[in-house]
């Protein structure tokens, strides 16, 4: 008997999506001669049991495309607003499931969809799903896809603004998405030349910072180009952070307080100016870092991140994350992946290398 595959993307969209759907597809159709039907919307669609037929040809051409062609969304199985009440819909989506008589459901995003993949497994349906965000921060795999992709884009944006930093003698601060987690910011930064690189892991003294760009001025080279990862914080901003996570007792991190990235990169770009004597000017590069075709490192990845579900799917083991492990891919049980963030750890071989050049962590 041929087995029933759905198949769905979910949290924020990031390039590659489509090349992995097509992995997962093409494998498990083509070579394993199963069937596949996509969901649309993520966890939103599976429960309103919004199917996209995917066996009459969807499959091809989609390859460099950006995106996801089955739409996406950041809805949680047990938090769905319904009727204008939250409700858990999770028995729906178990239902519906059924009804379509799946074998297996592939579940494609990042930590978030993880978590949400883990509490479908709890309510007894198949899982398997892939790693993908360009914030590279899902545990226990060596990347995510979408991340070179985003990475490519914010180092190009840090090449380009160098000219015009150089040509104004001016700094030039430029915010790179990432949320939590700095791996987006520190290798475009080192991959741009940076002269300054702030992550969420190393808090940062405005100070020290300012000081670095005022010896490069003193050098002869008034202008500077600081990286800065969305959810980097001064060393003020980090302990009030955990004094409201203290306070807030049973919340988890993040709802304790409400982040404001662009009101933080702007204060930072504002402080340098008045430290420095330099004009700043600040670059949000925002969702463009998601958008468009993926790099062929991504395709790559996606292709044999995709193609592995379908080898796990065909051996019947569910319940797992496929991980890329050096050229090879991984099962890594969704218990052990789900609520893990990787974060930059800060001995990391990037920072000590960026350290090496020069550059300022505002440590
Ligand atoms: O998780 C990917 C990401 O792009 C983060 O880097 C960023 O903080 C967040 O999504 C933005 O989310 P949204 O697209 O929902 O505004």
């Amino acid at each position: 008997m041929s087995k029933y595959i759905g198949i769905l993307t979910a949290g924020g969209d990031s390039p590659g999506l489509n090349a992995a759907i097509r992995g997962v597809g093409k494998a498990v159709l083509g070579h394993y001669g199963m069937h596949i039907v996509g969901f649309r919307d993520g966890f939103r669609g599976l429960m309103e049991n919004r199917t996209e037929p995917l066996e009459g040809g969807q499959l091809s051409g989609i390859l460099t495309l950006g995106g996801t062609i089955l739409g996406t969304s950041r809805e949680k199985p047990h938090k769905m607003t319904v009727g204008g009440k939250v409700r858990d819909m999770t028995d729906v989506i178990v239902a519906n499931y059924k009804a379509n008589h799946l074998d297996c459901l592939v579940c494609l995003g990042g930590g978030g969809t993880q978590k949400n993949a883990l509490r479908l497994k709890q309510a007894g349906l198949n899982l398997v799903t892939l790693p993908t965000t360009i914030d590279n921060d899902v545990a226990l795999t060596d990347i995510t896809f979408g991340f070179d992709t985003a990475l490519g884009i914010a180092t190009e944006a840090i090449d380009r603004l160098h000219s015009t930093a150089h040509s104004h003698h001016r700094i030039i601060v430029v915010e790179i998405m990432g949320h939590r987690a700095g791996w987006l910011a520190l290798g475009a930064g080192i991959a741009g030349g940076a002269d300054v690189i702030l992550i969420p892991e190393i808090p940062y003294d405005v100070n020290s910072v300012a000081d670095a760009i005022k010896r490069r001025k003193r050098s002869g080279k008034p202008f500077s180009i600081v990286a800065v990862a969305e959810g980097a914080v001064s060393v003020e901003e980090h302990h009030a952070l955990l004094a409201a996570q203290a306070a807030a007792k049973g919340k988890k991190a993040g709802e304790a307080a409400e982040i404001v990235y662009a009101e933080r990169t702007i204060k930072l770009a504002e402080q340098l100016q008045a430290l420095t004597d330099l004009e700043a000017r600040i670059t949000i590069l925002g969702h463009l870092q998601r958008g468009g075709t993926p790099s062929a490192a991504d395709r790559i990845l996606s292709t044999r991140l995709g193609t592995a579900a379908a080898d796990l799917i065909h051996a019947g083991h569910y319940g797992v994350m496929v991980a890329a492990r050096g050229e090879g891919t991984m099962p890594v049980k969704l218990e052990d992946v789900a609520g893990q963030v990787k974060i930059v750890p800060v001995d990391h071989t990037w920072v000590a290398s960026a350290r090496r050049v020069g550059t300022n962590f505002g440590d």
